[in-house]
């Protein structure tokens, strides 16, 4: 019989072995990966269990929320908040960060959500997920405040998410490689099923958003008419577009075949960097395709490298295989020149 690996096993062999983890850090990926296993059952419910739909509310950056968004941020809380690993939470549900209350131990660590990515897909039945990033408190602050939540992702301890699609999936990096374990759902926790995940270096694959392109910026627009072209054009290869809607199910792909995802910045809202959010959507996605040998910018720099200067940050995303994010990356500098 092939020995089945369970996350926790990975966790403390990993502790044990190679020294990344500390001991308050394995609790909390625990504990994260047991509320995504709450959270993924309720998505499974679906209509079921009342899930679906809009909750009639809207969170800081002005969407409307859908009920699943809140079911999970309420889940995550309240599976972190009593361990005595972290000292505080923030979400891109929540307009301020959520300090441990008193009553609980104080720990070490800062863990920041998105609790369901891809809320547009909820409804529908299509892969949606959760991603997590996590930093630790900087020495000697005593109060915990936004403040501290500002550091590079170049900072963080580990990062990951969970996909809800045919399969679940919890994928994690804690700075040596990526893994990916798979619910087993009979027996109620996650397996090892890949461990060493790499994103090929070149691709024929790219996912973007095609209905905003009256609004990209001239690199943005060169770059996908140099894939559109196909075998005729410069580029002669034909590529093939993806576009799912949900990040998580977007890098998943990319983990696991290559591509480059895009949300560059756009003239639509020309104040903003992007849409995406830069604490709990682009770092930790970055973090995950830099481990598994890939590359994130925002299209003109590395986006682990960027200091934050608020929570709800929003940023331009490429990421994806190394040569292609490079290409794109390229683009932009040349047009800056
Ligand atoms: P969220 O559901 O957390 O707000 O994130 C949705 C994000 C991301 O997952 C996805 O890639 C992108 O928004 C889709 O945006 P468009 O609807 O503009 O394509
Ligand atoms: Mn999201
Ligand atoms: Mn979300």
């Amino acid at each position: 019989m092939t020995r089945r690996i369970s996350l926790t096993q990975y966790l403390i062999e990993q502790q044990r072995q190679h020294g990344h983890i500390p001991q308050e850090l394995r609790l909390l990926i625990e504990v994260v990966a047991r509320a995504c296993k709450r959270i993924a059952i309720s998505v499974n419910k679906g209509a079921l269990g009342d899930v679906l739909g809009t909750a009639g509310s809207e969170n800081v950056q002005g969407e409307v929320q859908k009920k699943l968004d809140i079911i999970a941020n309420e889940v995550l809380i309240e599976a972190n908040e009593w361990g005595g690993h972290l000292a505080a939470m923030a979400s891109e549900e929540m307009e301020g960060i959520y300090l441990v209350p008193n009553r609980f131990p104080q720990g070490e660590y800062l863990l920041m959500f998105d609790p369901l990515d891809g809320s547009s897909n909820i409804d529908v039945n299509v892969s949606i997920g959760t991603i997590f990033s996590v930093l630790k408190k900087p020495e000697g602050s005593k109060g915990i405040s936004e403040d501290d939540f500002l550091q590079p992702g170049s900072a963080q301890a580990a990062a990951g998410y969970c996909v809800y699609g045919p399969q679940t999936t919890l994928v994690l990096t804690v700075g040596d490689g990526v893994a990916m374990f798979t619910l087993d759902r009979e027996q109620g926790s996650f397996v090892l099923t890949q461990e060493d995940v790499k994103i090929p270096e070149d691709t024929k694959e790219f996912a973007i958003n095609m209905s905003n392109m009256r609004h990209w910026d001239a690199p943005v627009k060169r770059y996908i008419d140099e894939c559109l072209a196909g075998e005729e054009g410069p580029r002669g290869k034909n590529f093939n577009m993806r576009w799912i809607a949900s990040m998580v199910a977007d890098v998943h792909r990319i983990l696991t075949r290559g591509g480059v995802f895009m949300y560059p910045w756009d003239k639509r809202e020309p104040n903003k960097a992007g849409k995406l959010r830069l604490m709990y959507e682009a770092n930790p996605m970055a973090f995950l395709v830099e481990q598994a040998g890939g590359a994130a910018t925002n299209a003109r720099e590395r986006i682990m490298d960027l200091k934050p200067t608020k929570l709800h940050e929003r940023v331009a995303v490429v990421l994806g295989s190394k040569n292609e994010v490079e290409r794109v990356t390229r683009y932009h500098l040349e047009q800056a020149q």
